[in-house]
């Protein structure tokens, strides 16, 4: 694989534009204000709220003289972040006028299945999907995308993706940061490659599917090389990884401490002090930084610790040194005299602890890879060498000796007339979830959010025993989890569970359960 695949010098260094190369050679200037998605928070119509997206192409500039062709849901990169109140009666309208089929997946939402946006309910080009529910859900940071079967990091990397932000009555009136765009900022972060001509370049190489596939340009909310001015002395930054495979390991650039307020889908008990906050793909979580020292500082990525328990193994570790740059993410340059904000309280939000509720059934999930192209071994189901071929890319090519998929979970590659789980409604399960591969999944569950006990048999630390829905699990990991499987039985309809790294999911390592 060409790592160096554009952006060289390429014509575009003259403006004076910090043009970022591979290895990531943006000196972190913050060439341009940070973009702020336009907030949707609905409409009252008959006793419901009403949100309506459209799904749609469009052209971006990214680059001040380079149009990019993207996708967006009333734009044209990204989409505008939902407002939802918990208790809220909703209908979310999302028309597509894509040219193709897509799906809108409310990822982290507990709501019906059929309301749920995933592979099976999907949305004609011209048609209008307009789902129903209830918000049910703690205050947190979620957020939505495209989820059509194989075809979802594709649709992902144009643009489809969105913030969702709920509030509720239990946490509103802590005294933190939010006010939206001016200290309680959304902060979409992806990572993105470029052709010559301006356009995305999605997969083109075996490795791409393979590591997922990892771009060498950051993206924060669409915006290259980003720059924010801090008006207050702390600002509140939620913290989305809208990336397809890349896990980012935040931290400041003078090292400076920031509390860390949630996991992924709500709040922790209490603010908890980090210097490095590690996200996978789809992993989110809301921090609060001081920078009432006025200095200007910026959000950044470090390499991910050579001894990091996510670290790929053996042969993929050589193939492809993953998440191990340094990368500017975000220049903070706070106005002179800013306005004081109020102090942090000590607690934020008392946490359920699930399994206090009982442990009705325990399930293991095995995830597992086909390695080819001679690198010896099979992981998961068969396969293993012998496919040959050179790049290609696509699904069901070289890796397996004909098999299909590259990517498995219970020794099964996707199949969706295959449901592999029913749960029965209203019960509290263990899932133990076993990396037999050299690399790092985050396993993402459909309908709510989970609580993790512990990994390899030692309990989690305090900052991953909030409210979850994806789970980073290292090579050689178990992790187990605790879920509650309440409301919304569907006999038709399922739900998914998948890695969140989407070249894997769209390459069979996803499974579907009902709940009855
Ligand atoms: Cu973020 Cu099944 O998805
Ligand atoms: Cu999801
Ligand atoms: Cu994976």
């Amino acid at each position: 694989m060409k790592r160096r695949t554009f952006l060289g010098a390429a014509g575009l260094g003259s403006g004076g534009l910090l043009v970022p190369t591979w290895g990531f050679s943006q000196a972190g200037a913050g060439t341009n204000e940070l973009k702020i998605p336009e907030l949707l928070s609905g409409t009252q119509e008959n006793g419901r709220r009403h949100y309506r997206l459209q799904v749609q192409r469009g052209s971006s500039r990214f680059f001040p003289d380079l149009d990019t062709p993207t996708i967006g849901y009333n734009g044209s990169y990204l989409g505008p972040t939902i407002r939802l109140r918990d208790g809220d009666d909703v209908t979310m309208h999302v028309h597509n006028a894509l040219g193709e089929p897509t799906t809108t997946h409310w990822h982290g939402l507990h709501v019906p299945a059929r309301a749920d946006g995933g592979p099976h309910i999907v949305i004609d080009d011209g048609a209008t999907w307009s789902p129903e529910f209830r918000v049910m859900e703690h205050a947190g940071t979620f957020w939505y995308h495209s989820h059509l079967v194989n075809r979802t990091g594709e649709q992902v990397y144009r643009g489809m993706a969105g913030m969702i932000i709920v509030d509720d009555a239990e946490s509103g009136n802590l005294p933190l940061p939010w006010d939206y765009g001016i200290d309680d900022i959304p902060l979409v972060i992806q990572d993105r490659r470029f052709n010559r001509d301006g356009s995305f370049q999605y997969v083109g190489a075996q490795s791409d599917i393979m590591t997922g596939l990892f771009g060498n340009t950051i993206l924060v909310n669409g915006t290259l090389d980003p720059y924010f001015v801090p008006r207050t002395t702390k600002v509140r930054f939620r913290l989305l990884n809208g990336s397809n495979a890349r896990t980012y390991n935040l931290a400041f650039s003078d090292g400076r401490p920031f509390q860390q307020l949630s996991c992924d889908g709500g709040f922790l008990d209490a603010p908890f002090e980090m210097r490095v906050v590690e996200l996978g793909p789809a992993e989110r979580c809301d921090i609060v930084v001081d920078v009432s020292d006025g200095n200007p500082v910026n959000l950044i990525s470090l390499p991910m610790a050579a001894d990091s328990p996510y670290q790929p193994r053996g042969m993929m570790r050589n193939m492809h040194p993953v998440n191990n740059e340094r990368l500017q993410i975000l220049a903070l340059r706070p106005q002179s005299g800013l306005v004081r904000s109020e102090t942090l309280p000590p607690e934020l939000v008392p946490m359920v602890r699930f399994e206090e509720r009982g442990v009705d059934n325990t399930r293991r999930f095995t995830l597992g890879m086909a390695m080819g192209m001679g690198m010896g071994g099979r992981m998961g189901r068969g396969g293993g060498p012998g496919g040959g071929g050179g790049p290609g890319g696509g699904r069901g090519g070289m890796m397996m000796g004909g098999g299909g998929d590259m990517f498995f979970i219970n020794n099964q590659g996707m199949d969706m007339s295959v449901i592999n789980e029913t749960i029965p409604v209203g019960t509290t399960e263990v899932w133990e979830i076993f990396n037999d591969s050299m690399m790092m999944h985050p396993f993402h569950i459909h309908h709510g959010q989970f609580q993790v006990l512990d990994r390899n048999g030692i309990a989690v630390h305090s900052h991953e025993r909030g409210y979850k829905d994806t789970v980073k699990v290292g090579p050689g990991e178990t992790v187990r989890l605790v879920m509650t499987f309440d409301h919304y039985t569907d006999t038709e309809i399922p739900y998914m569970y998948h890695c969140h790294i989407l070249e894997h999911e769209d390459n069979g390592m996803m499974g579907q359960f009902l709940v009855v």
